[in-house]
């Protein structure tokens, strides 16, 4: 995760990926071990004797030097080995409407299937910004104030890239995704944490008011929150307007489960808060408002001047998504609110399973307001630590999780907390809870 705490030697054990990165899809094979393959820089510079020492192909120096594979892809490649139902894996394993699916299709056959313009094409801009009005009454406009990119993972990247120079510092709310760390470390920057704490995951305004140094350039706020799945309340988000107010930071607001949220429990986009639109980017994705995650269509708004700081980074990393894409993407987005209700409503169900699951099993569990994750402490099951459980869950019972150190600057502040995915159909939900029963037996208690 998110480790570019003070250098680059405490980045962590994955890299930026996507949730649900399948392992082929970074470069891992099913059967990869599962250890931290991070590359060896030094196993690189090879020197025969009597010759002089190489140069390492790979500078030990790299910002991402001691970063392996990400805790997704190891603990998908574990499942993967062990014929485990993965609930690691934060990827629905039902695709989203066929509707949209089927415009996709029919845009790649008619074209044009060429570069699609750099911004996004104007009708998912308009799309976006009637959006926003529509759910948020926020005004941006479709040709300065949007910008389509790469999934919100490129829109993580482009923002703290084209926000953040080298010595900067960027503030995150602990246990963060984990793209925030590897990016910031990309710019040069210092992740600076506030720690949120279980069970209640809520944010103290004054730990974030005494995290900001003359260094701070930027609040990078995920709200609804993976892992957690906390919903930043009124005060929260007051708090945070403050210290960005106050302080003149820029925030960067990571949305991308704005319509996941459950219980009646309402996400209200930080930039709709007075004096707060001017200095926010918020950053979305049809990725996880459809169901589509493998799609990687997203988008960041805001004002003109904050959002042609995130292009002129952007134009370098991708120049443009994939125009077909897009266009599945408008043709969502002008359905209304119906199919955003249903995938919530399905989510919802599969949430209520999955709690059942795991409260029948002995976790101690707090439903989640919003996302896609239940996290629990197995503790209870005799393995103090949450990545050492996630290893031998797969073999033991064949079922997968994360563990929660893996958002986390130091992975220890994890415990013994892990993170278990709800996106999943409802008989694979079931099928994971018959397994999961098995931990009542010990399984892990005997060698930990
Ligand atoms: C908090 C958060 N931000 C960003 C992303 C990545 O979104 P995308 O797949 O649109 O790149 C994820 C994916 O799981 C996420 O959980």
């Amino acid at each position: 995760m998110s480790n570019a705490h003070s250098s680059s030697a405490h980045l962590l054990p994955e890299d930026a990926s996507p949730e649900g990165a399948t392992p082929e899809a970074i470069g891992a094979s099913p059967t990869d071990a599962p250890e931290r393959t991070a590359l060896s820089t030094s196993a690189l510079s090879t020197s025969a004797p009597g010759t002089k020492a190489r140069r390492p192909l790979l500078s030990p120096h790299h910002p991402l030097a001691d970063v392996g594979t990400t805790i997704f892809a190891e603990m998908g490649a574990l499942a993967t080995a062990h014929g485990a139902i993965n609930l690691g894996q934060g990827a629905p394993d039902a695709d989203g409407p066929i509707e949209m699916i089927e415009a996709a299709a029919a845009a790649l056959r008619s074209g044009p299937n060429q570069y699609a313009p750099a911004t996004g094409i104007p009708e998912l801009r308009q799309a976006i910004a009637h959006h926003q009005r529509h759910y948020y009454d926020l005004e941006v406009d479709p040709d300065a104030g949007v910008l389509v990119t790469v999934g919100c993972t490129e829109g993580i990247a482009a923002s703290v890239l084209g926000i953040c120079a080298p010595g900067d510092e960027v503030i995150v709310l602990e246990p963060s995704y984990d793209s925030y760390g590897a990016v910031a470390a990309l710019a040069g920057a210092r992740l600076v944490p506030v720690t949120l704490r279980p069970p209640k995951w809520r944010l103290d305004g004054d730990a974030l008011e005494a995290a900001v140094t003359d260094r701070t350039r930027a609040l990078l706020i995920n709200s609804p929150h993976n892992p957690t799945g906390r919903v930043l309340d009124d005060e929260e988000r007051n708090a945070i307007a403050k210290v960005a107010i106050d302080a003149d930071l820029v925030v960067i607001t990571d949305e991308v489960y704005e319509h996941l949220c459950f219980d009646g429990h309402r996400h209200v986009p930080l930039a709709t808060m007075p004096g707060m639109f001017e200095r926010t980017i918020t950053l979305s994705s049809a990725g996880k408002t459809f169901a589509l995650t493998g799609w990687k269509v997203g988008w960041a708004s805001g004002p003109p001047e904050l959002i042609k700081a995130v292009r002129r980074t952007q134009q370098f990393l991708t120049y443009t998504s994939p125009g077909a894409l897009q266009r599945g993407v408008v043709a969502g987005l002008a359905m209304g609110e119906a199919p955003i209700d249903a995938v919530r409503a399905g989510l919802d169900q599969q949430r209520g399973l999955l709690l059942d699951v795991l409260a029948g099993v002995g976790f101690d569990v707090t439903p989640p307001e919003a996302g896609y994750f239940i996290t629990a402490d197995a503790s209870w099951t005799g393995v103090a630590d949450g990545r050492d459980f996630c290893l031998r869950l797969p073999e033991a019972v064949g079922v997968g999780a994360i563990p929660l150190g893996a958002f986390y600057v130091d992975p220890d502040r994890g415990g013994a907390m892990v993170r278990f995915a709800f996106c999943k159909q409802p008989d694979q939900i079931a099928e994971a809870g018959r397994r999961l029963s098995a931990l009542t037996q010990g399984p892990l208690r005997s060698s930990s």
